[in-house]
């Protein structure tokens, strides 16, 4: 494993992997900013590094898609590989399988050190106008600029003893203020509602443009109040660096491009939203009051580089990410309860909404609608279970990312006679379909799909084969495809 230790490592190791594209015209951040990076998105082209933003503040640059897929056919995860520090030919099934042992890594506690790259230029107070910056409006229909999507937002307990860190959005409210969303049963929320019962204002610290892996375990749902700052340096295997904060007592990882600092107002609401969110919608009209983020001061590097993450139709990196820890984190929860499951993944293109597992049948010991229940059941019951409304259980035949199986085996092995409906079960209030009471409640009626093929595979009279190419003798399959191109093709 190498780890990429900045942000900036990062750009520079694409580069050189020609995952990056750099756009040296002015580009506008009203739209056409992120109209560039959603076709980036949606083509797998490379990353847009914009040099030359619109009305910002000369030398601040964006990367956008900063973990989109990849145009390299072959390794089309090249960006979640290098962010995790593995092969860029690691597969997707090999990435989740990686990032699912995440939480059982020794924590290695980050290095305070003195100064880091995030201090080479300091503003406070009314030297700061955040408007400048080469911030993106994002969607046709969004609620204003958004200034994070794609760093980390680190807070603390009152008492001290728990530090989070989250990806988690922040709109521009106004040159020192922003509208931060705070979701009760994330943990930026479970921390938030702490300062407000002591009737303290929550220091905060977002650092945009930090480590990929960092980035990475910010969007890794893990459970109870386990350090993010401490495991990251176990995944690494060393210690991070960290540095304090200006204006509070927190500390920032030292090569983050731009620290912002402040607290989160005990009083004051602003307008948030509506944002194009991952499901894929912009739901016009959708605007919250969320508490108002003041700022203090804001470091940054020489030539900053701000991540953008265009959210919304996949694949970005909601999926990329968030996705792929939400499935590692399933997978390893399953294993160690003796499911005899083989793996977890949610496809790309379903924006979180289906996680697919697949059996090891030979070591099925109860029927196969006990055994779908019993998987749904345990994935519904973990924090990562509770943002997937649909399971999809199906034989270890089918490779989970690969769609084309997917959809195959979906269409043709389940019976809708063997859909579990469980109703109530904990939800994410983003879920595309959910309705005012079930987002108000978080709250739904969630399904698991047995697409179990029959034990032992029916029958005698019943047996299938797949009447595909893979099914051909493997020396016929190599000899057709060694000899391809003589064919004519
Ligand atoms: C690109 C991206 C955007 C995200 N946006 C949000 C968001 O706006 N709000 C939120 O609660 N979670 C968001 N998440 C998911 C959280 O980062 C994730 O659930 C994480 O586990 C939350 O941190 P926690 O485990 O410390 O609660 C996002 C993830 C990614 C990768």
């Amino acid at each position: 494993m190498k780890p990429l230790k900045s942000f900036r490592e990062y750009v520079e190791v694409l580069k050189e992997y020609n995952e990056v594209v750099s756009i040296h015209q002015e580009i506008d951040w009203n739209l056409e900013m992120s109209a560039i990076i959603r076709r980036a998105y949606e083509t797998h082209a490379p990353a847009p590094l914009f040099k030359n933003v619109k009305d910002s503040t000369p030398g601040f640059e964006v990367l956008g898609a900063p973990v989109g897929l990849s145009p390299n056919e072959e390794h089309p995860y090249i960006r979640v590989a290098l962010s995790l520090g593995l092969p860029i030919n690691t597969t997707a099934p090999e990435l989740v399988e990686a990032w699912s042992h995440l939480p059982e890594v020794t924590p290695i506690p980050p290095r305070l050190v003195e100064n880091g790259e995030c201090k080479e230029n300091k503003l406070f107070n009314d030297e700061i106008d955040l408007t400048k910056l080469p911030i993106p409006f994002i969607h046709v229909g969004d609620g204003g600029r958004y200034i994070n999507t794609y760093g980390i937002l680190v807070v603390r307990t009152p008492d001290g003893s728990w530090v989070n860190w989250s990806i988690t959005r922040v709109m521009l409210d106004g040159p020192q203020s922003l509208a931060g969303v705070i979701i009760p049963s994330q943990d930026l929320g479970k921390i938030h509602r702490q300062w407000k019962e002591i009737g303290e204002e929550m220091p905060f610290a977002l650092c945009l443009g930090v480590d990929p892996g960092i980035a990475m375990i910010a969007g890794y749902p893990l459970s109870g109040d386990v350090s993010e700052r401490e495991l990251i340096g176990g995944w690494y295997g060393e210690a991070i660096d960290v540095v304090k904060c200006e204006t509070n007592d927190l500390e920032v990882p030292a090569t983050s491009e731009i620290v912002i600092e402040g607290t989160v107002s005990l009083t004051e609401m602003v307008p948030e939203g509506p944002f194009g969110e991952y499901a894929g919608y912009t739901w016009i009209g959708h605007e919250k009051p969320t508490p108002r983020f003041d700022v203090k001061a804001m470091t940054h590097r020489n030539n900053p580089i701000i991540p953008v993450s265009a959210t919304g139709v996949p694949p970005e990196e909601s999926s990329t990410n968030w996705g792929i820890g939400i499935a590692a984190d399933i997978q390893n929860t399953l294993r160690k309860q003796g499911l005899p499951i083989k793996q977890c993944f949610i496809p790309l293109e379903s924006a979180v909404h289906w996680l697919v597992v697949t059996v090891d049948r030979s070591q099925q010991k109860v029927d196969n609608e006990q055994l779908s229940h019993d998987i749904g059941a345990a994935v519904f019951a973990t924090r990562a279970g509770s943002y997937v409304p649909k399971v999809i259980v199906l034989d270890d035949d089918i490779d989970p990312s690969n769609i084309n199986q997917v959809v195959w085996a979906f269409a043709t092995r389940h019976h809708p006679d063997q859909r579990e409906v469980m109703a109530e079960q904990k939800v994410l209030p983003l879920v595309g379909y959910l309705d005012e009471k079930e987002k108000r409640e978080a709250l739904t009626t969630k399904a698991i799909y047995n697409c179990l093929l029959p034990l032992n595979n029916g029958s005698s009279d019943e047996q299938s084969i797949e009447a595909s190419f893979r099914s051909y003798p493997e020396e016929m399959r190599q000899n057709i495809i060694e000899n391809w191109e003589k064919y004519g093709f």
